[in-house]
Parts: C-alpha cells; sequence; structure tokens
C-alpha cells in the first residue's frame, strides 16, 4: 500500500523539501499550508503524489479538517508538524501580540497537529516535529521563538510517551541555519551568515534538503529504535556558539560612515 504522509508549512522551504523527499521516497503527500498559490505549484509539479490542502495550524477546527482528509484518504503513516517562523525582538519591546503569534504558530501548532494527526496515524507510524537549534542554543533577540522550540522539544518527549503503547515514533529535527524565505533576511545582513557558519564544525549552512533527509530517515523503518529524540540537523553548531543578533541588526541599521 502506498503510504500516505502529512506535511503542514508544505508551500515553502523546510516543509516542501520534505514533501518532495517523501514523494522520490514512494509516498504520496497530503500537503497543507496557508499559502494556496504555493500549493498550487506543489501541486503542478507532482501532480497525483500529492493532495494539496489550505491549513492554518493555529486554528483547530483547520487542522482537525485537514487530519479527517487525511483519515478519508486512508490514514497516515508519517506526520511532521513543520509550519513556524520566527520573530526579533529583545523582550523588552516584544510586543505582546508578536509573542503570542510565535507561540500560536510554533507551538500550539505543533500541538494542535499532534493532537488531530495522531488518530488518524497508523499503529506503529512516524511524528516528526520540527524544532530549531534554537530549542537549545538562545539567541538574543528571538524570546518567543526560541521558547516555543524549546516546548516542541518536551511536548515531542510527552508525545513519544503518549503514543508509544500504539508503536508511534515522535521525534523531532533541530536544524540549525537552513537557506529558505525564512532566513532571506539573515542572507542581507553582512556578517551573519558567515557567524552562522562559523558556528558550525563542518562550515557550511544548510539547504532544505538536508533536513529531509532526516525527515526521510525518522519516516522510515531505519529509524524503529527512535522516540521521543531530538536529533539536530546543524553541522555541529551545537558545540559552539550562536551569532551575536542583536550585534549585527544594530550594524544594518548603524549609519554609514
Ligand atoms: N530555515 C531555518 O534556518 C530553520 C532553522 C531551524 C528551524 N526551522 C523551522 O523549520 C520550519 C520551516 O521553516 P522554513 O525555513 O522552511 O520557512 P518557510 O518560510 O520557507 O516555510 C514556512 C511555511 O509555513 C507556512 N505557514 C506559515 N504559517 C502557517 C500556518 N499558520 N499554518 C500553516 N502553514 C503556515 C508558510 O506559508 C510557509 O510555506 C519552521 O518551523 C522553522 O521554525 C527553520
Amino acid at each position: 500500500m502506498e503510504r500516505l504522509g502529512l506535511v503542514t508549512g508544505a508551500a515553502s522551504g523546510i516543509g516542501r523539501a520534505i514533501t518532495e523527499r517523501f514523494v522520490a521516497d514512494g509516498m504520496r503527500v497530503l500537503a497543507v499550508d496557508i499559502d494556496a498559490a504555493g500549493l498550487a505549484a506543489l501541486q503542478r509539479e507532482f501532480a497525483d503524489h500529492v493532495v494539496t490542502a489550505e491549513c492554518d495550524v493555529t486554528s483547530e477546527a483547520s487542522v482537525a479538517a485537514a487530519c479527517a482528509t487525511a483519515r478519508d484518504l486512508g490514514g497516515l503513516h508519517v506526520a511532521v508538524a513543520n509550519a513556524g517562523r520566527g520573530a526579533f525582538s529583545p523582550i523588552v519591546d516584544h510586543p505582546l501580540e508578536e509573542w503570542q503569534a510565535i507561540l500560536d504558530l510554533c507551538l500550539t501548532g505543533v500541538f494542535l497537529t499532534v493532537k488531530h494527526a495522531a488518530p488518524v496515524v497508523h499503529d506503529g507510524g512516524s511524528i516528526i516535529t520540527i524544532a530549531s537549534l534554537n530549542a537549545t542554543q538562545p539567541s538574543a533577540g528571538m524570546s518567543a521563538y526560541c521558547a516555543a522550540k524549546a516546548g516542541v522539544v518536551m511536548l515531542t518527549k510527552v508525545a513519544a510517551m503518549e503514543l508509544g503503547a500504539r508503536g508511534i515514533r515522535v521525534n523531532t529535527i533541530a536544524p540549525g541555519l537552513v537557506e529558505t524565505n525564512a532566513t532571506s533576511a539573515f542572507f542581507m545582513v553582512p556578517g551573519v551568515v558567515e557567524e552562522f557558519v562559523e558556528n558550525t564544525t563542518v562550515g557550511r549552512f544548510a539547504q532544505p534538503a538536508d533536513v529531509a533527509n532526516m525527515a526521510s530517515f525518522l519516516a522510515g523503518d531505519e529509524s524503529s529504535f527512535i522516540s521521543g529524540s531530538l536529533l539536530p540537523v546543524d553541522g555541529g553548531a551545537a558545540t559552539k556558539r550562536y551569532p551575536d543578533l542583536p550585534a549585527a541588526f544594530a550594524r544594518l541599521v548603524a549609519p554609514i560612515e
């Protein structure tokens, strides 16, 4: 039977690369996102191998509807809670609405995806959440994102405990800097990418396919003894020091001499 995977935030970046990799692995993918144009492009490219649906992971009704579609398609073998974004602001200036928006998307969105996907994941299936290097390595100016991603790690462990009896494994991937739309600002500020690269042991930043490789591994049987784990895909960055983002962004707004 063709395996079915759910990927949230599938229209761009890491989610798109995971969708592409799952299709290459012989899976069918229910690709969901709030970006209708991005989903349409995905549909054109992958035709019958993907089913697309608009879904806002911060809305319980929307996530429940996407998971009902997954059930109608025969149930899930893999679910990937990927949708997320960051925000930059020192805590003392952080607007509460933005704090809440990041927590809603990056933490509650993952909770809702796991909550509604788990009942339609077949016994023995795999659930993957996308955390970040920032789940373990803090960045000044990214309090909401760091807190949300740290929360994803613990949520993942609890989900692994609760779903283990059904043979469902739940793991989280913690990527370092990946070149996507979400990180385009880092590539525009002189010196930031260099600091990220300096923070790795392998001397480069990642492409979305690097994360998709790990997702493919976690989706398959070769990872059958791995659950409740945080798997870094960060080029060794966790051994070093996160870039000084406040200093970098201050350079951006400093007057040119
Ligand atoms: N790019 C990196 O360096 C990096 C590093 C660590 C972790 N991550 C994490 O990887 C995940 C994907 O990030 P990316 O870099 O591919 O970003 P991206 O901006 O390229 O893609 C994110 C996708 O999520 C979608 N999305 C946003 N809000 C949504 C919502 N409410 N419901 C459904 N979909 C929504 C967007 O439309 C977009 O298609 C995020 O959770 C991010 O925090 C990224």
